[in-house]
């Protein structure tokens, strides 16, 4: 390539999403296969939020509300803070790559747990500033390990509650040391993309420390316990500074119109967020106990998603569980090389993963 291409951005690797079933299905020839790999709803979208989509449908023609009116202000009243402390973006995924563009330099640096989600690295890389990787300490954030990397040139710190790939949390008290640790420079981005599926009460809560008014973001989305990955839309709280400053640089008309409108009616869906948290719950209850049976163990969860330890190389269980019409994720690129991250579908889903399991593990 006779491009002239700067170091930082071939330095990224690209982000690999879970295989897609279509996919999965015209490799190998088969049908009727399951993923459970994304950590996507099984029950499917939000019926509240189908029906407002399908309303919505006929202004199509008319750009979004770049400002995002009333989704902001349906957000500002639920979480009680203004909408001047609320940024809307195509999925959290783009509010985090915002907080890169916006808050870093070249030779800056941004820390984050290791392993966690890889949006974080490839959004630092392309800003030219440094990922400065803390290993996790027992699956687990390690927040002492996070402030001890910190020095002049740190921007942004990156926690993940509940954290993927490990469905661990940050507990409330560890998190308040930590934030009154902080130099005020420092934006700490806590990527709560999981949390409404926590039942732990001790769990941190970031949205307390907004309102205070320290240098903090929480981002939140509408893919997961909502149902409508496929729609992008998330959002992040935080002091009306920042998210003024990121209103500055995201694309004027960032959240489509029928995104708005499916996120709107999706915060009213309360009886479809009951029945996705009575799925994943119970799902989690079979999961552990069928494992347990087969002697396989495993690492407890606070999200829709959890570690299986195959005590054999992930990648060669990943394939072996593709061709029995299964997707999970291999965490072998994550550095765990005998994990595999599976989350909780539907019971039937459930039950066919645990059959698939037994059959290639044996
Ligand atoms: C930890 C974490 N943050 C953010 C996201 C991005 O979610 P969104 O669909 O809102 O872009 C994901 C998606 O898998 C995730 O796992």
């Amino acid at each position: 390539m006779n491009l002239s291409v700067p170091e930082y951005i071939l330095s990224i690797k690209p982000y690999v999403p879970g295989k897609p079933i279509e996919e999965l299905e015209r490799e190998y020839g088969i049908n009727d296969s399951i993923k459970l790999a994304s950590n996507e709803n099984p029950l499917g979208p939000s019926p509240r939020a189908l029906t407002a989509i399908q309303n919505a449908l006929a202004n199509l023609h008319r750009y979004p509300d770049g400002s995002g009116y009333m989704l902001t202000r349906k957000l500002a009243a639920k979480l009680q803070v203004k909408p001047e402390n609320i940024i809307l973006g195509n999925g959290s995924d783009d509010i985090i790559s915002l907080l890169a563009q916006g808050f870093l330099q070249a030779g800056d640096e941004a820390i984050m747990p290791q392993p966690a989600f890889l949006m974080y690295d490839i959004v630092v890389r392309a800003a030219g500033a440094y990922p400065v990787a803390v290993p996790l300490k027992k699956m687990c954030t390690d927040l002492d390990g996070i402030r001890k990397r910190i020095t002049a040139n740190t921007r942004l710190i990156f926690i993940n509650n509940p954290h993927n790939p490990t469905g661990s949390i940050v507990l409330e008290p560890e998190f308040t040391r930590f934030l009154e640790s902080m130099p005020p420079e420092i934006i700490v981005v806590m990527d709560e993309a999981y949390i409404e599926f926590v039942r732990h009460a001790g769990c941190a809560d970031s949205l307390g420390y907004v309102k205070s008014e320290k240098p903090i973001i929480t981002l939140r989305t509408f893919s997961k316990a909502y149902g409508l990955a496929g729609l992008r839309v998330g959002y992040g709280v935080t002091t009306a500074p920042i998210a003024e400053l990121l209103n500055r640089i995201r694309q004027p008309f960032n959240v489509s119109s029928l995104a708005q409108a499916g996120a709107v009616a999706a915060l009213d869906d309360d009886e479809f967020l009951a029945e996705t948290m009575q799925t994943v719950h119970a799902g989690l209850m079979f999961f552990y106990e069928a494992l347990d049976r087969m002697e396989i163990s495993y690492f407890r969860t606070h999200s829709n998603f959890f570690l299986i330890d195959v005590k054999q190389p992930a990648d060669a269980v990943y394939e072996a569980l593709l061709k029995e019409g299964v997707i999970v994720r291999s965490m072998a690129s994550y550095g765990f090389p005998h994990f595999i991250r599976v989350n909780v579908g539907r019971m039937d889903e459930n039950i066919r993963c645990i059959e698939a399991l037994k059959k290639v593990m044996q």
